[in-house]
C-alpha cells in the first residue's frame, strides 16, 4: 500500500518506491509534517520536541502547555493566525479585513487512482493513490481539502488544495500555496533557475540562511526570469551523492517559491500562486482549486532527482499521440526568412528539407492578416492568401505531396492594435479603464478571463486548422501581462488566475479536437517552460537563443527539471542571429540533437559540405531517437564553470549510450580531457561506434573516456557506444 494510516498514532505514511512522506494529526487537530526522505516505515514523531520558547505563542486549546507552539512545530499547511510567525501557505481575509484562520483536521479519505483538478493541468497515473485530508475552519464555514497523489513508480508525491466556502460569508483568498515543506534542520542549498529572454534557466545555488529568499513571477506567465522548478539540496549534494528535494509547479502563470531559515535554524519552503494582484473572492457555495505542485526526493544526488522528473513528465504529464513517439525533424521558417516569405519560399524550403531527410516544414509568424512585421494583425487569424499565393489547404497539400508534414504558428493570447479584432472589440484587450496600457512588442494581451474572448479565438483557430491539414502548431506568447483588468468581472483580484484557466481551457479544447497535431509551446522561447504547458504541448521551444554554446548552458539548466524530449532545439545559421558567434555545423548538430531536433535556417544557403553534415545528423538522429526520447540523461560537467560541456544519454537496458562533449574554451597545446561516463553497466563491454574500440563499462565510469581536444573554437565530440557483452 502506498498510503497507510495508523489510527493509533494518527500518522499518515505516503510511500513511493524509495521515499516516504509522513503527516500527523496532533492532539489538538493540527496537521504536523513529520518527515520526507528515504523510505521509512517507523513514525518520526519522536523528532518533535516541546520546549517553552519565548515569544512563541500557544494555541488556546493547549491550556497551560507552554511547550506547544505552532511557531516551532513543523506544519503541513500553515495559515496566518495560529501564532506561527513564519511564512504561511494560506491567507484568508474576511470582509472586515481580519486575517485569522484556524484549520483543524476533520476527516480523511484514501482512494485508488490519482485525483485530477477541474480546469487545471495535473499529473495523471493509473497506478497511483490519492489521500484527501479535510480540514475545517468552523468560524468561517470553510473546508480546506489537502490532496496528495502518490505515484510510487517514479518517486513522486503531488499536492493540491481545494478550498470550499461551505456556509460562511464571502471571504477573499489572499494567498494560496500548494505546498509547504518544513525541515527541522539544515543546512540546505536553494537551487533556482533564473534567466532572461534568450538566456533562460541558468542555475544558481545558494545556502538557505536567515531571512526570506524568494523567486517567482508576477508577469502572468511562469517567465524567463525564474522557472517554477526548484531544488533544495544538502550542502554536499552532488550529481551522484547526497540528499535533494525537487519541487515543480504545474502552472504557467505568476507564482512564488519562498524559503527561509527561522530563529531555531529550521527551514520552511512554500510554493504556490504569487500573492501579487491575487485576491480571489469566495462566496458561499464556491470552490477554489490550487494548481498542483509535484515533489520528489533523491538520496542519491541530483541526477536521480532529475530522472524522477523526466520520467514523470514523459509518462504522467505529457499527453497526446506524440507522447511516446519520436518527434519529426522539422525546419522552421523563422530564422530562415522571418516575415519575408511567400508560398513559393515555403515550398522551396520544403523541397530542400525533403532532399535532406528533414520531415516537417513549419511556417512561423507572418502568414495571417497583413502581418509583414511584428506591429500588426495579431488576433486576425485569417490566412493571407495574397502573401501565400494560394489557400492554406493548397500549400499544405503540396507539402504533403513531397512527403513532408506541415506546421504553423499562432500567438492566440495576443492582439495588435492594428487588427480588425481590436478595431471591433477594443474592450477585449486587457486595459485598466482610464489608464494607458503598457505595450510590449507593440501588442496587447487579450482578456482570457472572459470566456467570450476564449470562444472567439477558439472558433478562429479551429477554422484555420480545419482548412489545411496541419500536423504541428507552435503556440507562442510574446509578452508579459501588465494591465490586469477584465471587463467580465467586478473582482479584478481573480483575473490573473482566471486568465490561466482561460488559456488552459482553450488548449484542452483544441488538443482534444485535433489530437493528431504535435503542439509545441513557446513564449519568446522558454518564457513559459513549465509542467503546466507540458500537459498540453509535449515540447516547448527552449529558447529564442539558438547559439550552440549558449544552448549548452540553457539546456543544462533546463535538464534539472525537464526531459530532453520537452526541449525544442534547432540548428541555425552562423554567425548566430542572437550572439553573432560562429560555431561548426557539427557542434550545432550535437547540441540540437539532444533535444526535440530541428533546423531553423535557409537550407538553400548551405554549402555542399554542410548539406552532407545535415544528412549525417538526420541519419544519426533517426538511429538514436528512441534513446534520446526515453533514455536516462546524465550531466557530466557544469558548463557554467568548466571548460567543456558534457552530457550523455543511456537507454534503460544499458545497451547503448550517446556521449556528447563541446569544448567551451580553446588554448595552445591543448590537454586531453577524461570524461567520466555514468549509468553504464559496470560489468558490460561497450564498443565505440566510430572507432570500433571496446571499453569496459566500469573503466569508462571510474577513469573516463579520453577526449583529445582539437584546436578551433567550440569543437564537438559525439560518441555512440553499443554494449557488446
Ligand atoms: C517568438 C518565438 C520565435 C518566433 C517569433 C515570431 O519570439 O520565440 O521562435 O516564433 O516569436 O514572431
Amino acid at each position: 500500500m502506498a498510503i497507510v494510516y495508523d489510527e493509533k498514532s494518527q500518522v499518515f505514511f505516503l510511500h513511493t518506491q524509495n521515499t516516504t512522506y509522513q503527516i500527523k494529526v496532533d492532539r489538538y487537530g493540527y496537521l504536523l509534517h513529520l518527515y520526507y526522505g528515504k523510505k521509512m516505515d517507523v513514525s518520526m514523531e519522536y523528532m518533535l520536541t516541546y520546549f517553552d520558547r519565548g515569544f512563541s505563542g500557544n494555541p488556546y486549546d493547549a491550556g497551560q502547555e507552554r511547550g506547544y507552539s505552532l511557531d516551532v512545530l513543523p506544519q503541513e499547511f500553515p495559515v496566518l493566525g495560529t501564532g506561527d510567525y513564519r511564512n504561511t501557505a494560506l491567507k484568508v481575509k474576511e470582509m472586515n479585513g481580519c486575517l485569522g484562520c484556524d484549520l483543524r483536521y476533520d476527516s480523511h479519505h484514501i482512494r485508488e487512482g490519482k485525483y485530477s483538478i477541474p480546469g487545471l493541468p495535473a499529473v495523471y497515473a493509473q497506478e497511483a493513490q490519492t489521500l484527501e485530508i479535510l480540514l475545517k475552519e468552523e468560524r468561517l464555514g470553510l473546508e480546506v481539502a489537502l490532496l496528495y497523489g502518490v505515484v510510487e513508480e517514479c518517486d513522486m508525491i503531488t499536492r493540491s488544495v481545494r478550498i470550499t466556502n461551505v456556509s460562511g460569508e464571502k471571504v477573499y483568498l489572499e494567498k494560496v500555496s500548494s505546498v509547504c515543506l518544513d525541515f527541522l534542520f539544515g543546512p540546505l542549498d536553494f537551487m533556482t533557475f533564473y534567466g532572461r529572454h534568450a538566456m533562460e534557466r541558468n542555475m544558481q545555488r545558494t545556502q538557505v540562511s536567515h531571512g526570506r529568499q524568494s523567486i517567482g513571477s508576477t508577469r502572468g506567465s511562469s517567465s524567463h526570469q525564474y522557472n517554477p522548478f526548484v531544488i533544495l539540496a544538502g550542502a554536499d549534494t552532488t550529481e551522484d551523492t547526497g540528499e535533494c528535494y525537487g519541487v515543480s509547479y504545474v502552472y504557467s502563470g505568476s507564482f512564488s517559491a519562498e524559503v527561509e531559515q527561522d530563529q531555531f535554524q529550521q527551514i520552511r519552503f512554500v510554493m504556490g500562486l504569487s500573492e501579487e494582484q491575487f485576491s480571489y473572492p469566495l462566496h458561499k457555495g464556491e470552490v477554489f482549486y490550487a494548481p498542483e505542485a509535484v515533489l520528489s526526493y533523491s538520496g542519491e544526488g541530483l541526477s536521480v532527482l532529475s530522472h524522477h522528473f523526466h520520467q514523470c513528465i514523459r509518462e504522467h504529464v505529457c499527453r497526446g499521440e506524440y507522447k511516446n513517439q519520436a518527434r519529426p525533424i522539422l525546419v522552421n521558417s523563422w530564422e530562415a526568412c522571418y516575415f519575408d516569405f511567400d508560398g513559393e519560399a515555403i515550398l522551396r524550403l520544403a523541397q530542400q528539407a525533403a532532399e535532406l531527410g528533414i520531415e516537417m516544414v513549419v511556417m512561423d509568424d507572418g502568414w495571417f492578416g497583413h502581418r509583414d512585421d511584428d506591429n500588426s494583425s495579431l488576433g486576425d487569424w485569417e490566412v493571407n492568401e495574397r502573401k501565400l499565393g494560394c489557400a492554406l489547404s493548397e500549400l499544405s497539400a503540396k507539402i504533403h505531396e513531397m512527403g513532408l508534414r506541415f506546421g504553423i504558428w499562432f500567438e492566440p493570447e495576443m492582439v495588435s492594435e492594428d487588427s480588425n479584432l481590436y478595431r471591433e472589440h477594443p474592450q477585449w484587450a486587457m486595459k485598466i479603464p482610464g489608464k494607458r496600457p503598457v505595450r510590449a512588442r507593440n501588442q496587447l494581451v487579450l482578456d482570457y478571463a472572459n470566456p467570450e474572448v476564449v470562444q472567439y479565438i477558439y472558433e478562429k483557430i479551429a477554422s484555420v486548422l480545419h482548412q489545411g491539414s496541419i500536423d504541428y502548431v507552435k503556440w507562442d506568447m510574446n509578452r508579459s501581462l501588465a494591465d490586469i483588468y477584465s471587463g467580465s468581472t467586478e473582482e479584478q483580484g481573480r483575473v490573473l488566475y482566471d486568465y490561466m484557466l482561460g488559456v488552459y481551457s482553450l488548449l484542452e479544447r483544441l488538443t482534444a479536437e485535433f489530437p493528431h497535431i504535435l503542439w509545441e509551446g513557446c513564449s519568446g522561447g522558454g518564457g513559459r517552460f513549465d509542467m503546466g504547458m507540458l500537459y498540453y504541448t509535449p515540447q516547448i521551444w527552449c529558447s529564442d537563443n539558438t547559439d550552440a554554446v549558449d544552448r549548452v548552458r540553457i539546456q543544462y539548466g533546463t535538464s534539472f527539471g525537464y526531459p530532453l524530449s520537452a526541449m525544442g532545439a534547432h540548428v541555425s545559421a552562423v554567425p548566430n542571429h542572437q550572439t553573432g558567434r560562429v560555431t561548426d555545423m557539427s557542434t550545432r548538430g550535437v547540441v540540437a540533437m539532444t533535444g526535440a531536433f530541428g533546423y531553423e535556417l535557409d537550407l538553400g544557403k548551405l554549402s555542399e559540405e554542410d548539406r552532407q553534415q545535415v544528412k549525417n545528423q538526420v541519419a544519426l538522429y533517426h538511429r538514436t531517437a528512441p534513446l534520446l526520447q526515453n533514455g536516462k540523461y546524465y550531466r557530466l560537467s557544469n558548463p557554467f564553470g568548466e571548460e567543456f560541456g558534457a552530457w550523455m544519454v543511456v537507454d534503460s537496458q544499458k545497451e547503448s549510450a550517446l556521449l556528447s562533449v563541446v569544448s567551451l574554451e580553446t588554448h595552445g597545446n591543448l590537454p586531453v580531457i577524461y570524461v567520466k561516463l555514468r549509468g553504464l553497466d559496470a560489468a558490460g563491454e561497450y564498443e565505440a561506434q566510430d572507432t570500433g574500440q571496446v571499453y569496459s563499462g566500469a573503466a569508462l565510469m571510474s577513469c573516463g573516456m579520453p577526449i583529445a581536444l582539437r584546436g578551433g573554437d567550440y569543437q564537438a565530440y559525439q560518441i555512440l557506444f553499443s554494449r557488446i557483452s
